[in-house]
């Protein structure tokens, strides 16, 4: 039942973001194996529930060891691959005669057709997405920061006073009201799978609709479409929706499908016998505050940017579980942090990605996890605080904030 209902993940979904060709990452896993039914072996072909033919990529049906016992362990990845020609001997290709022969590995379009993007495009873009931010709820907050601290054991005694409050009940937009409701769909403990069932893949579905119907999200698939690390408009929301919901094994001790980027960035994950790992939404954190399982412990650096929004780095215990050190935004809307994680995920993956908000120049770090069918997640991404982080508003930002705009008108 499990399995079925998680191959429909991806058909309830694309269909809630109105999108048709659905078929991407849809593998059904399976126990059985390859081993002796390799492409030119004797039995050559279907194992069980799954495939070991050469097929098999295109029809997305691979067994779960296929790539080890038949190719080595190779991962159909595109990465350095872009420039070799035709490699009929790999499981899939990555020359530009793929397209026509329908056997391109699945990261084609991120690794081969993008186009190089700017650390100054970087900054103008992310500028003018704090720009489009409604400040309202960060004016609405009381942000409590009390001490700053040092202790990254979270031996000190916490204090039980809340870190941030509403002075007055707000209004969420439709975003935050569907993002309330994804906060009770997930296991946060790493060794234990997610179960799914068709309220929450529904809940999903409105939420990411919701997002995209944003004009930050606009705004920054414009752009991966425009910079050709997304091939075409309608790949995206499916691409959105792998890289941040669709569910993998982060570390060895991990259950399979037991992770994801949004479960990791904003919700949090328990890892066995040792820390919080993840957390880095404040409304989240919020959430957490009201449901008593949330202790702060104090802060390390805190950050205003230009009064309509902060950055905070923080450590706090969570369900007993102890977060040495987590960086997060307070008061910016899920949109803005869905769009500039994406933004840097795609452009700086894995790496520091320099962005500029509210005048004052931070990094965007986020990681990238690869399956072994070479589909590429969002392991983690959140905002680092450096020390000089005041830059002089130059007149040359200023042009550039006008041009970005383009990205940003609809249509
Ligand atoms: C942080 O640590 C340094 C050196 O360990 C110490 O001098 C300083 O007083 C500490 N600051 C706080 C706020 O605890
Ligand atoms: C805890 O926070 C409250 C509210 O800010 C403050 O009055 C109190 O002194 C704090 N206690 C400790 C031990 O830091
Ligand atoms: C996580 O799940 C495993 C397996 O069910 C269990 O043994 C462990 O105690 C759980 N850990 C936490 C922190 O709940």
């Amino acid at each position: 039942m499990a399995a079925f209902l998680r191959c429909l993940i991806p058909l309830v979904l694309a269909y809630l973001v109105s999108f048709t060709a659905a078929k991407e990452n849809s593998i059904l896993l399976d126990e059985s194996s390859c081993a002796g039914r390799c492409p030119g072996e004797k039995d050559e072909g279907i194992a069980g529930e799954c495939s070991c033919a050469k097929t098999c990529m295109k029809n997305l049906d691979c067994c779960e060891d296929y790539f080890k016992i038949c190719h080595g362990g190779v991962i159909p990845t595109c990465k350095g691959m872009c420039l070799v020609g035709r490699t009929p001997d790999r499981p899939c290709d990555c020359s530009p005669e793929c397209i026509e022969a329908d056997d391109c590995c699945p990261d084609y379009n991120e690794q081969c057709l993008m186009e190089t993007v700017s650390d100054q495009e970087l900054k103008e873009m992310t500028e003018s997405l704090l720009f489009w931010e409604d400040a309202s709820l960060w004016k609405e907050l009381d942000i409590n920061l009390r001490e700053q601290t040092n202790d990254t054991t979270c031996d000190a005694k916490p204090n039980l006073s809340n870190l941030l409050r509403f002075k007055n009940p707000p209004r969420f937009s439709p975003t935050y009201q569907n993002l309330i409701l994804l906060y009770n769909d997930f296991n946060p403990n790493i060794t234990e799978e997610e179960k799914v069932d068709i309220k929450k893949i529904n809940e999903q579905g409105f939420f990411q609709s919701s997002l995209l119907d944003t004009r930050s999200m606009k705004a920054v698939a414009n752009f991966l479409i425009h910079k050709k690390f997304i091939s075409k408009e309608i790949v995206f929301p499916r691409k959105f929706q792998t890289m941040w919901f669709d569910t993998y094994k982060r570390s060895s001790k991990a259950a399979p499908y037991s992770s994801s980027g949004f479960e990791h960035v904003f919700l949090g994950e328990i890892e066995p016998k040792k820390e919080t790992i993840g957390f880095h939404n404040w409304f989240y954190l919020m959430n957490e505050q009201n449901e008593r399982t949330f202790n702060y412990h104090g802060h390390f650096n805190y950050l205003e940017l230009n009064k309509k929004a902060s950055v905070i780095s923080i450590n706090f215990d969570w369900k007993d579980h102890c977060k040495t050190r987590s960086s997060m935004f307070i008061g910016t809307s899920p949109e803005f942090e869905f769009a500039l994680y994406t933004l840097c995920w795609f452009t700086r993956p894995g790496q520091l990605c320099p962005v500029v908000l509210g005048g004052k120049a931070m990094s965007i770090q986020t990681y990238v996890h690869t399956n072994q069918y070479g589909t590429q997640f969002v392991a983690a991404a959140y905002p680092v605080l450096s020390d000089s982080t005041a830059i002089p508003t130059s007149s040359k930002l200023i042009l550039g904030f006008a041009l970005i705009m383009i990205y940003f008108r609809q249509g």
